[in-house]
């Protein structure tokens, strides 16, 4: 039976319109595999309306959210958010959305397309191959501690506290291990358990749920500073990695490098129910916007995850995904993928991607 499915679109500031119009065609185009129709509904929030209206977003933005059965973004920032005593910043109310949506589980993808090793600054021989799936605990630790500043023997003090609970652990780490047993079956939980007393209770949990759970995946732990040196000496041993809020953070910027560009990133932000979020890795890059020369692929790759988490589209995520890989095979480049040689824009770039589909 046909379906019609309800997304919102957060085009938000710089390049995000350019690059979520080309996610949207693909979709579109992929979509014709199977009854699916689609409506799109875009909310025009971020900078400017901030500027505009003293918020990013209308009071009732959560209820409107989650309305929709999935949230594509595009990017939220810009050269306007440049005063760091500003008193409220996009950080801010990307956070609030994480939290308020229930978005616990953060996926980042990082595999390097065997056409653009040579893009990135790390060695072929270490980098081919690589096919890390991140699972990034989202709405817990250290972002969401208590904070605050206090009065202290040396002047003034400031205190972040991370805390994790034992459900946030089990969830996050359920969900990693079940992405494990859908791609090889390794899975490596990483913690600072040599120091931090959250970590001690993340090891355990993560262990405790893995063997009554999940006994038949291969699974390890690494401490997260120990990861850090893995991650660009042998990144090609790892497969899914699950790991806190901020160790997350540091090491999916660090994992972004692995395949040259953030142009190829996609991310999705997933709760226990309700709309995941979609985006791609990358910021707003204010110094392209409205040039149409912005690589469109992170926000395509992150409709493809739409697809298959939001919607359930398996194959037509798959044909997306083939269709990008066949786009970068064949020699198409945007500026940012292309070493200084023959470039395509936006638009053509996402056309390209239409043409492999209907190929
Ligand atoms: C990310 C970003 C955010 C984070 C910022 C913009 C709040 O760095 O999504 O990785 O720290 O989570
Ligand atoms: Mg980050």
């Amino acid at each position: 039976m046909p379906h019609t499915f309800d997304i919102a679109v957060i085009e938000g500031d710089g390049i995000g319109p350019e690059v979520t119009r080309e996610a949207i065609r693909s979709v579109e185009a992929a979509a014709t595999l199977d009854d699916a129709t689609f409506e799109w509904t875009s909310y025009p929030w971020g900078t400017d309306h901030f500027f505009e209206n003293g918020q990013m977003a209308p009071d009732d933005f959560l209820d409107t959210l989650a309305k929709h059965d999935a949230i594509l973004l595009g990017a939220v920032g810009g050269p306007k958010w440049d005063d760091p005593s500003a008193a409220t910043r996009p950080e801010q109310g990307l956070l609030t959305l994480r939290k308020e949506l229930g978005l616990f589980a953060n996926l980042r993808p990082i595999s390097a397309h065997p056409q653009l090793v040579d893009a990135s600054p790390l060695k072929r021989e270490i980098i081919e191959g690589v096919d890390i799936l991140f699972v990034r605990e989202l709405t817990g630790g250290i972002y969401f501690g208590e904070s605050g500043r206090r009065e202290s023997p040396g002047g003034e003090a400031a205190f972040s506290e991370m805390v994790y609970q034992q459900d946030e652990i089990e969830r996050v780490v359920r969900l990693a291990a079940e992405a494990a047993r859908g791609r090889s079956g390794k899975l490596t939980s990483v913690d600072k358990a040599n120091v931090l007393e959250v970590s001690r209770l993340w090891r355990q949990v993560a262990e405790r749920v893995v063997r009554e759970e999940y006994a038949d995946l291969e699974y390890d732990v690494v401490l997260v500073d120990a990861m850090a040196m893995h991650l660009i000496s042998r990144p090609t041993d790892f497969d899914v990695v699950v790991t806190g809020n901020m160790f997350g953070d540091i090491l999916t910027d660090e994992g972004s490098m692995l395949p040259g560009s953030l142009g190829l990133l996609p991310s999705a932000s997933l709760g226990e129910s309700g709309p995941g979020l979609y985006e791609p890795i990358h910021g707003s890059a204010p110094d392209i916007a409205g040039q149409g020369i912005a690589n469109p692929l992170a926000t395509v790759l992150a409709a493809a995850m739409l697809l298959r988490h939001s919607l359930g589209l398996e194959a037509e995520a798959v044909a997306v995904e083939a269709a990008v890989a066949g786009v970068l095979d064949a020699g198409h480049r945007t500026a940012d993928i292309a070493a200084g040689g023959p470039a395509i824009g936006t638009a053509e770039m996402g056309q390209q991607v239409l043409d492999a589909l209907a190929g």
